[in-house]
């Protein structure tokens, strides 16, 4: 048997997709076939009960009550947050924040990190390749500040030029945010080595692990970041929940983001003493099912083994890229030797929104757009992208039947 062969054979299919329920429907009457996991993840079973048994019985808020719902809440609350710590090896829970996901924990550290520390002769070091969410919130504080926001260049294979990126940094880069895989392309960038070469400059470094943490064993500690973002919903948990990791010295320098209840241990009109980590940074009551949700998604990536999920995704990636290059016609923007499972693709005569049309029209869900980043769609020529993104859920027929709907995209625009 070949080795790619015995991987497939080696995962069963039929009992993973079994857990997620929402896969068995019918959409206009073709059996779903769900390629948008880069968007969102579907939700498997455990996720789905863990939060409906904590409404059903322990539901309460946290950290206030003496009576023993609010107990167990704390409980399963600050569980889920040890479970965080262990998934992506943070030194101590105290170090893992969370918040509704990516983009607030990329907002954190730009209102509470790097906004006080920024003069105007700093800069401020992105790659093009970014999310919006990890451009904006830059853009605003260099609006207030008047530093400067620089760019590091890709090839046209959609890789980071690390030579470019090495010339960008010098000792005014305050700090540097970069993703460790990108939405738009699937490229994953050398982040330990670009982590290591914005240290040597003095910069801090923030990881937008939006795309990354379903996909690669994550360790904090061993990448040497200094924050790093993840979103629930992208990792088979629900949504409005996300972490932010921050070495412990760094958020125990850092203001509240928010002020409210739950962030403080005393309060006057005159002054307030604020909570130490991590409540400091969660002001108000936190999403206390979405942690538990997010806690047992965690369960769940972990009993099915990180390994083995991505040598499976990495033969559906290299699957499907091989069934598109063969259909003529179609390119695909993003070609990086090392990929989580991301295909963008264009056609130079069908729009992306008509290719998502006929695709839907079969059952077929995949994306169509800029996938929040215009910066990246720029530099390529296109206005968008249809974008097909795979999950360990997925299977080889499934390609099959969307490259059978592709040729007939084809042949309805002939
Ligand atoms: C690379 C990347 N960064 C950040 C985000 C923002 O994540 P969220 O919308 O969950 O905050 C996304 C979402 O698509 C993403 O793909």
């Amino acid at each position: 048997m070949s080795i790619q062969a015995s991987i497939f054979s080696s995962f069963d299919i039929s009992e993973i997709r079994n857990e997620f329920p929402i896969l068995n429907q019918k959409i206009n009457d073709y059996d779903l076939i769900y390629f948008d996991n880069a968007a969102t993840t579907q939700k498997p079973k455990a996720v789905i009960k863990a939060m409906a048994d904590y409404y059903e019985h322990d539901n309460a808020n946290v950290h206030r009550g003496v009576h023993a719902l609010s107990v167990r809440a704390t409980e399963k609350y600050e569980e889920a947050r040890a479970k965080v710590r262990r998934f992506i090896n943070a030194k101590s829970p105290k170090e893992c924040i969370f918040v509704r996901g990516t983009t607030e924990a990329i907002n954190l550290v730009a209102n509470s990190y790097v906004l006080p520390n920024l003069l105007p002769e700093d800069e401020l070091l992105i790659t093009y390749m970014e999310h919006h969410s990890n451009i904006v919130p830059w853009q605003m504080i260099c609006n207030k500040t008047g530093a400067n926001l620089q760019v590091a260049p890709i090839s046209l294979s959609g890789e980071l030029l690390l030579d470019e990126f090495a010339r960008k940094l010098n000792k005014k880069t305050k700090f540097v945010a970069i993703s460790y895989a990108s939405n738009a392309l699937g490229t994953i960038n050398p982040v330990k080595q670009m982590i290591a070469m914005a240290h040597a400059v003095g910069a801090k470094v923030l990881l937008d692990g939006a795309q990354a943490t379903a996909h690669l064993p994550i360790d904090v500690q061993d990448l040497d970041c200094d924050f790093y973002a993840f979103s629930g919903h992208k990792m088979y948990g629900p949504t409005g929940i996300g972490v932010l990791w921050g070495k412990e010295e760094l958020l125990e320098d850092m203001s509240p983001y928010q002020g409210g209840g739950e962030m403080i241990t005393y309060v006057t009109f005159e002054v307030t003493e604020y909570a130490s980590l991590p409540q400091k940074f969660e002001a108000g009551t936190p999403n206390i099912a979405g942690a538990i949700g997010l806690g047992a998604a965690i369960d769940y990536l972990v009993s099915l083994d990180l390994e083995t999920i991505a040598h499976y995704e990495a033969q559906l990636l290299s699957y499907a890229t091989a069934s598109i290059e063969a259909i003529k016609g179609f390119n695909i923007i993003g070609t990086a030797k090392y990929k989580v499972p991301v295909i963008s693709f264009v056609h130079g005569k069908i729009h992306p929104h008509d290719i998502g049309t006929i695709l839907d029209s079969e059952g077929i869900a995949i994306r169509s757009g800029h996938h929040c980043a215009m910066p990246l769609m720029d530099f390529f020529g296109v206005a968008a992208t249809s974008r097909i993104s795979l999950s360990f859920y997925n299977t080889r027929a499934e390609i099959d039947r969307c490259m059978t709907a592709l040729k007939r995209v084809k042949e309805v625009f002939a």
